[in-house]
């Protein structure tokens, strides 16, 4: 794992944007993998501005998000449909029908899985994997005890992601019990994965994931198995890190051509 640790969150949404737009510029048919949640607002304005002022090209680019809520109409405002459009897509130059969202509002939900699977598949594989992690531990909404090798399916939701998640729903008793979720195996065979984390909420999960034992308790934790993951953490996300120094010294001695 390369964790790099900036003072505040604004700098380490900027270097996470740097490496998508180097990625999209180098191979311009890129696979993107998309999180959701308060996290990654600040990497997607980025991507915005750079699409913006610097002409960054989404239109070959393909989308995976990571989930959706079972049951949740996509125009519902606080779906992962419209949070992607409001926040994403609708501002940059993406083609709609390469973005893909798990369907919450599929009859058949393991048929579906396994399609979004194939697609996923057929599409290339995701080469940059954007992903949030839970005050649980979780990545995508796989929760404590997921399997790590699953893939794509239906998952409930625990008691503490449904309060973090209540303030988009207006109350935790709004928020679905059931999720579509990419799997943490399907989550491990994208080609990198980019894992942002800021808060003092962050802290424990942070430490666990990166410092602590790879376990099925700590979902994250599986990214210790991954040749490419990094782990983009603020001052506060990375307040229980025993090895903050280390990682520190790591980041500000990169030889120049291993910079981003
Ligand atoms: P957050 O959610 O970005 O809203 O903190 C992260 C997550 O649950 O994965």
């Amino acid at each position: 794992m390369e964790i790099i640790l900036q003072s505040d969150s604004l700098s380490a949404n900027y270097i996470a944007a740097r490496i998508i737009a180097r990625q999209v510029r180098q191979k311009p048919e890129s696979v993107l993998g998309f999180a959701t949640g308060l996290t990654p607002l600040p990497l997607y304005q980025f991507l915005i501005k750079m699409h913006r002022n610097e002409g960054l090209d989404f239109s070959r680019v393909t989308a995976f998000n990571l989930d959706e809520y079972v049951g949740l109409d996509p125009a519902h405002p606080a779906s992962y449909h419209s949070y992607m459009q409001d926040n994403l897509f609708a501002k940059i130059n993406i083609d709609k029908h390469r973005t893909h969202i798990p369907d919450g509002l599929a009859r058949d939900i393991p048929a579906s899985c396994l399609a979004y699977e194939e697609k996923i598949l057929a599409a290339g594989g995701i080469d940059i994997q954007v992903l949030g992690i839970g005050s649980d531990g979780h990545i995508g909404f796989n929760e404590p005890s997921s399997s790590l090798a699953s893939r794509t399916r239906i998952k409930t939701l625990t008691v503490q992601t449904r309060k973090d998640n209540a303030g988009f729903f207006g109350g935790e008793d709004k928020v679905p019990h059931h999720v579509i979720t990419m799997g943490l195996g399907t989550i491990m065979d994208c080609r990198m994965c980019l894992l942002l984390a800021f808060g003092k909420k962050k802290a424990r999960a942070i430490a666990q994931a990166v410092e602590g034992p790879v376990t099925a308790m700590v979902p994250a934790s599986i990214l210790q198995m991954h040749p490419r993951a990094i782990v983009l953490v603020d001052e506060d996300a990375a307040s229980e890190l025993q090895r903050a120094f280390y990682y520190r010294w790591v980041y500000d001695n990169k030889p120049d051509w291993q910079k981003y």
